[in-house]
């Protein structure tokens, strides 16, 4: 998508679609509506009179041949009673724009820049609309949405732009393409995304932006006697892969080194505790934890903010079969502690617990992880937000702020060491389930054993990587969340 900024007057912009933002109650007198001309306005309040603008959220009025613009078409989006200053509800306003007009064959769209906007908004507008554009219809040959929007106009409509607009539209496109590299690995079938060909793309993704990437086969991780990770593998024909990418910016301070990690099980079947048939396909996003880091990484490498960050991503596929672990197994995982199998489909922990031992022997001072990890946590918080888990309270509320900051819904959930009673062991140092009864925490806890005293703080996105609703702004699938909330975290974390 090619983006720029024009700054004639909106009366002369020479474009398939002008886009300009209404309220609810005044869709024809507030928002960037103002900023049209007289006869436009009037040609607007009339549709409002005629009850077909009432300027509701993502209300779409499409108006041919607008009197006193130059362009084919004026597309009011109504912002409901949201506060389009907000980036947050200007992305979504965005992203509803240019699916609506896609989806009607433009291909080229401008959007009214508002006088006070400023870098966040179009940040947030160009973010809105590459993310909007985005359908996970690779696969399909017929009935394909052809049309994407390939040129996006940001109409400062007389005003001088300045190099903050144009580095504020940059890192938009910066984000939102990461996202959407997150969403198409996501989206990917097993059958086509399996632990080989995830550390292909992470190679290919690092020889683009200039990143460092190390890809270790079996015989190294059973070298590093990954025990745990190893467990989940074994029982699978495509062998594991643990990938490594490093962001080592040279202007950096020796700390914090930031660990990313994520869950890149490539298909979880639940192994010998297999999984009912029903919905196992969704099983193919299993490795979106991982996904997201790689799109992290993908962002910062040209975000360069001046802070260390290290991704480690176990990739691996949960598979019954003859060589698959078992329950009631023991292994001993990296960091020498020994755990009790009561249920192989209890795997993301036990990959993520390798890895973290890993990353924090590269040298993390702190982690973060992010996992589809369990069922539980969609019970608690459904699809709409994200779990937080954590012992240090400072990194907690950084994630949270930054969160809050890019609109992606997020909830801490609570550590409590009265937890740790469910999954302990009769025979071993740890059992890896804790039960029915909270089992998003006991999840998250068991991970955050083998963060030792290293401040860490865990995601679980089992319900958050994927909508399975479209919506006005966002296609139905992957969803790429929380690659925002990381991005924006790094790129503040440095003074
Ligand atoms: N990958 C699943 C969790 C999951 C569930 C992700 C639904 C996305 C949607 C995870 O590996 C798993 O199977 N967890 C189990 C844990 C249980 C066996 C303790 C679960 O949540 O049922
Ligand atoms: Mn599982
Ligand atoms: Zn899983």
């Amino acid at each position: 998508m090619t983006i720029d900024f024009r700054t004639e007057s909106l009366a002369k912009l020479a474009c398939p679609a002008v886009i300009a933002v209404g309220f609810e109650g005044h869709p024809a007198a507030a928002g960037t509506v103002e900023a049209l001309l007289p006869e436009t306005r009037q040609a607007l309040g009339e549709l409002q009179a005629a009850g077909e603008m009432a300027g509701k959220a993502y209300e779409c009025t499409l108006l041919h041949r607008p009197p006193g613009l130059a362009a084919r078409a004026l597309l009011v989006i109504g912002a409901g009673k949201q506060d389009p200053s907000n980036p947050p509800a200007l992305r979504r306003l965005a992203g509803a724009a240019a699916r609506y007009l896609r989806a009607r064959g433009f291909s080229e769209a401008a959007w009214v820049m508002p006088a006070a906007g400023g870098a966040a908004a179009v940040q947030a507008v160009v973010e809105g609309v590459i993310l909007g554009d985005y359908d996970a219809d690779r696969y399909r040959t017929e009935g394909k949405n052809e049309k994407r929007i390939d040129r996006l106009t940001l109409a400062s409509n007389g005003a001088a732009v300045g190099d903050d607009l144009r580095a504020a539209a940059e890192r938009g496109r910066i984000v939102a393409e990461a996202q959407n590299f997150t969403r198409d690995l996501v989206n990917e079938p097993s059958n086509r995304m399996t632990p080989r060909l995830l550390a292909e793309q992470a190679l290919r993704m690092s020889q683009r932006f200039g990143l460092q990437c190390q890809v270790l086969g079996p015989e190294e991780i059973r070298g590093l006697k990954m025990g745990a990770f190893w467990a989940v593998a074994q029982g699978s024909d495509e062998p594991p892969r643990l990938i490594v990418v490093h962001y080592t910016p040279p202007e950096a301070p020796p700390a914090p080194v930031v660990g990313l990690v994520g869950k890149g099980v490539t298909f979880d079947t639940g192994g010998i505790s297999i999984k009912p048939a029903a919905d196992m396909h969704e099983m193919k996003t299993d490795m979106a934890g991982g996904a997201t880091m790689l799109g992290v990484m993908q962002a910062i490498a040209q975000l360069r903010p001046a802070v260390r960050v290290i991704a480690v991503v176990p990739a691996a596929e949960n598979m019954p079969s003859g060589k698959s672990y078992k329950p009631g197994d023991v292994v001993t995982s990296m960091s020498g502690k020994t755990i009790e199998i009561l249920n192989t489909d209890a795997e993301g922990r036990l990959a993520l617990a390798d890895a973290i031992t890993y990353i924090r022997q590269l040298g993390a001072t702190v982690v973060i992880d992010a996992a589809t990890l369990t069922g539980a946590v969609t019970i608690a918080l459904g699809n709409i937000t994200t779990g937080v888990f954590g012992w240090n309270k400072e990194w907690v509320k950084r994630v949270l702020e930054s969160a809050a900051a890019v609109g992606d819904r997020m909830w801490e959930l609570p550590v409590d060491d009265d937890y740790r009673e469910q999954y302990k062991s009769m025979i071993a140092d740890l059992a890896n389930t804790g039960g029915r009864y909270g089992g998003a925490i006991t999840a998250a806890m068991f991970v955050g054993e083998f963060a030792g005293d290293t401040p860490w703080v865990h995601l679980d996105i089992a319900g958050t990587r994927w909508s399975n609703e479209e919506k006005p702004y966002l296609a139905k699938g992957p969803t790429g969340h929380p690659v925002q909330t990381l991005v924006h975290l790094l790129t503040h974390l440095a003074p």
